[in-house]
């Protein structure tokens, strides 16, 4: 069998780790796994080198600035890797006829909305984060429009790297009491979930039915980051610990983040038949995981 080859970056990251754990599934892609310590995203030469030696038939792009907060006072690296770094591996991929799958963010949202965010809603990024995601978004269509997709995700959580639902469960094991946000309103989203989103869109394309642009993809359902920890806490059997509900304002951070960024999946579910669970259920799948979490 000749295998296609798939390159993911930012591997090591939370939705890298995930797909990672799938790629045995698909013996007819030969998986490359590189995060910065392999590819230096930053580093447009090495990017062309990776390329011209595999030659990737997709490139699922993990990689990024994740640390919302920091980002505010880091803006040039932020940029560098969410933006910078998306155009050097478009450049890359349109060069070597490679299909990009790229994951940007509900933050590129100002959560003014009361609906469900659709991909053809106005953006208006909030942070420095969400523009620094947004401006990656926009370099990536221009140079790939008809070979990418980019999959808006929010909330993401899993058994690897640092996310809310670790904290939350570290930190209910060490304290009686926590302040968690109640007036921010979104959708979680598995990792695990997205990428086997991720991978279904491959075999899709595949299979001769790619449809390029945006796509929003999230877990089903909505709740508040404060519901978001009592349900954790209920699933992780952790009771000695108080969950009270404070507003945005009452939780100064650095960033501003968007009050409401629940995202609509009909357009995935209709182009690319990807499943869409329900936030509480793949909550209780993701602890299932977790070795420490009872
Ligand atoms: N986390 C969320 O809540 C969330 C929400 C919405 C959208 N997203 C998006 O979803 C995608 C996946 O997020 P994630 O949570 O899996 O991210 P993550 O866990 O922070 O992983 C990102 C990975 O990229 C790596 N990286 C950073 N700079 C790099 C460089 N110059 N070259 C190569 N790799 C580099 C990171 O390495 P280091 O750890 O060493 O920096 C890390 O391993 C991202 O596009 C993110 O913007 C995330």
């Amino acid at each position: 069998m000749i295998q296609k080859s798939v390159l993911v970056t930012g591997a090591n990251g939370q939705l890298g780790s995930e797909i990672r754990l799938l790629a045995n599934q698909y013996p007819q892609f030969a998986f490359t796994f590189t995060d910065i310590q392999e590819l230096d995203l930053q580093d447009s030469k090495s990017i062309m080198d990776c390329f011209s030696q595999l030659k990737p038939a997709y490139l699922i792009n993990c990689a990024a600035y994740t640390a919302v907060d920091k980002a505010e006072n880091d803006i040039d690296l932020c940029y560098a890797i969410n933006s910078a770094a998306v155009s050097h591996l478009a450049l890359a991929a349109k060069q070597h006829n490679t299909t990009v799958l790229h994951v940007s963010t509900d933050y590129v949202f100002d959560g003014k909305q009361s609906r469900p965010y659709r991909e053809s809603d106005p953006v208006c990024p909030v942070s420095v984060y969400g523009k620094s995601k947004l401006q990656g978004e926009q370099a990536l269509n221009d140079i790939c429009p008809t070979s990418s997709v980019i999959v808006r995700t929010a909330w993401l959580y899993s058994a690897f790297g640092n996310n809310f639902v670790k904290t939350m469960i570290r930190l209910g094991r060490e304290k009686s009491e926590l302040r968690v946000v109640s007036d921010q309103w979104g959708s979680p989203t598995y990792a695990a979930d997205l990428a086997e989103a991720l991978i279904k869109i491959i075999l899709s394309a595949e299979a001769g039915h790619f449809s390029p642009g945006i796509y929003h993809y999230s877990n089903e359902g909505s709740c508040s980051w404060y519901e978001f920890a009592q349900k954790i806490h209920q699933l992780a059997g952790i009771t000695s610990c108080k969950i009270i509900p404070v507003s945005t304002a009452e939780y100064p951070t650095a960033a501003q983040r968007p009050s409401y960024s629940l995202l609509d999946k009909s357009k995935i579910r209709g182009d690319y038949g990807v499943a869409v669970p329900l936030w509480t259920e793949s909550l209780e799948a993701c602890l299932s995981n977790f070795n420490n979490c009872k």
